[in-house]
């Protein structure tokens, strides 16, 4: 590690969450993992909520979830499982670095989210649509994280993840901090920006199989800037914040020339990349093919909640269905989870922290 960066060593130690902190909706008579629970916090609570995590239904079905290219084969382009170990793996490091709560920072990061519907944005954007609800995946995975994991029982975080969760989403807007209730919540939001846009390019401009670098010359020339690579990209943009941080006081990274370069690198993928590689409107019609199909043969169910519990193939399987019956269901994520809810029809745009 540099002199420089090593001078940032534990800058944040006094704004870190700290285990004392944590609280959960439900007492620990009531929690699954009581058996990790104590008074003196022998395991952080926030440690807790990362086996939560690993070991939930909503993290595996990621697996099977589009993070920058629907539909490809190819299992080594990102899904939203890999992007959320990359969020984790970047962030962590960096919280012990600061003087973080490096638990809350990994719960953060691997659960960020839990709550993507199949096929990444372009599925949200249409269950919106089609339902005239505004569908959030940061709002939804908070909603399955408290209702709908273990037969609707919750996975009972600490409120200081689930707001996490709830904070870390910016779309194609400004990536200000202002909103988020932590240090670590920062952390996670700017690193997801940072893990992805990378991870994003790489899977579209450096594997020969998709766009071709020579026909955008300026992101190409931004991601010459930042390095060879995602590796020295990441790192890079993560050395500026720790520095801007240490200067700033608390996770900052909108000042440096690394922050500003990579607001175009945003600019110019949401405006000119995301839109190209989407398959948007083959994705748009394998949903409403679904989504109507369900109307009719399922009307006791919520067409948006099934569709945002299924991964990818299971979609495109049912859309590929002519005559969709209520047998083609079984055995499908979605219907293993909607047998053990009490409630079928849950407030999906409804985060439910106020306790
Ligand atoms: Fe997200
Ligand atoms: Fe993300």
């Amino acid at each position: 590690m540099d002199h420089e960066l090593a001078s940032c060593q534990n800058v944040l130690v006094d704004r870190a969450t700290r285990d004392e902190d944590a609280r959960r909706r439900y007492p620990e008579s009531e929690d699954d993992d009581s058996w990790l629970m104590g008074p003196s916090n022998v395991v952080s609570p926030y440690l807790i909520d990362v086996s939560k995590i690993m070991n939930c239904r909503a993290l595996r079905r990621g697996g099977d979830k589009t993070q920058v290219r629907p539909l490809e084969p190819n299992t080594h382009i990102r899904r939203r499982l890999s992007h959320s170990l990359g969020v984790a793996g970047l962030a962590v490091p960096i919280a012990k670095l600061l003087g973080l709560h490096p638990d809350l920072t990994h719960a953060a990061g691997l659960g960020h989210d839990m709550g993507h519907t199949p096929f990444g944005h372009t599925g949200e954007v249409t269950l919106s649509r089609l339902s005239e609800k505004k569908i959030c995946h940061e709002i939804l995975g908070v909603v399955i994280a408290q209702k709908v994991e273990r037969r609707g029982r919750g996975l009972n975080l600490t409120h200081q993840t689930l707001l996490c969760l709830r904070d870390h989403s910016r779309g194609d807007g400004q990536f200000g901090t202002e909103t988020c209730e932590s240090e670590e919540s920062a952390l996670v939001m700017h690193t997801d920006k940072i893990d992805y846009f990378w991870a994003d390019y790489h899977d579209i401009f450096e594997r020969g199989d998709c766009l071709n670098p020579l026909d955008y010359p300026e992101l190409v020339g931004l991601a010459q800037w930042f390095g060879k690579g995602y590796r020295s990209r990441t790192a890079k943009c993560l050395r500026a914040l720790c520095l801007e941080s240490k200067a700033a006081g608390r996770i900052s990274f909108g000042l440096c020339e690394e922050a500003m370069r990579l607001t175009r690198v945003k600019e110019i993928m949401y405006g000119k990349i995301y839109n190209v590689v989407n398959r948007r409107a083959e994705v748009i019609s394998l949903i409403e093919r679904v989504y109507r199909a369900l109307e009719k043969i399922a009307p006791h169910l919520d067409p948006v909640f099934f569709i945002a519990l299924l991964g990818d193939q299971e979609l495109l399987g049912l859309a590929k269905k002519d005559n969709l019956s209520p047998a083609d269901l079984a055995g499908l994520s979605a219907t293993e989870i909607l047998a053990n809810l009490k409630e079928t029809k849950l407030d999906l745009t409804s985060p439910d922290l106020g306790w």
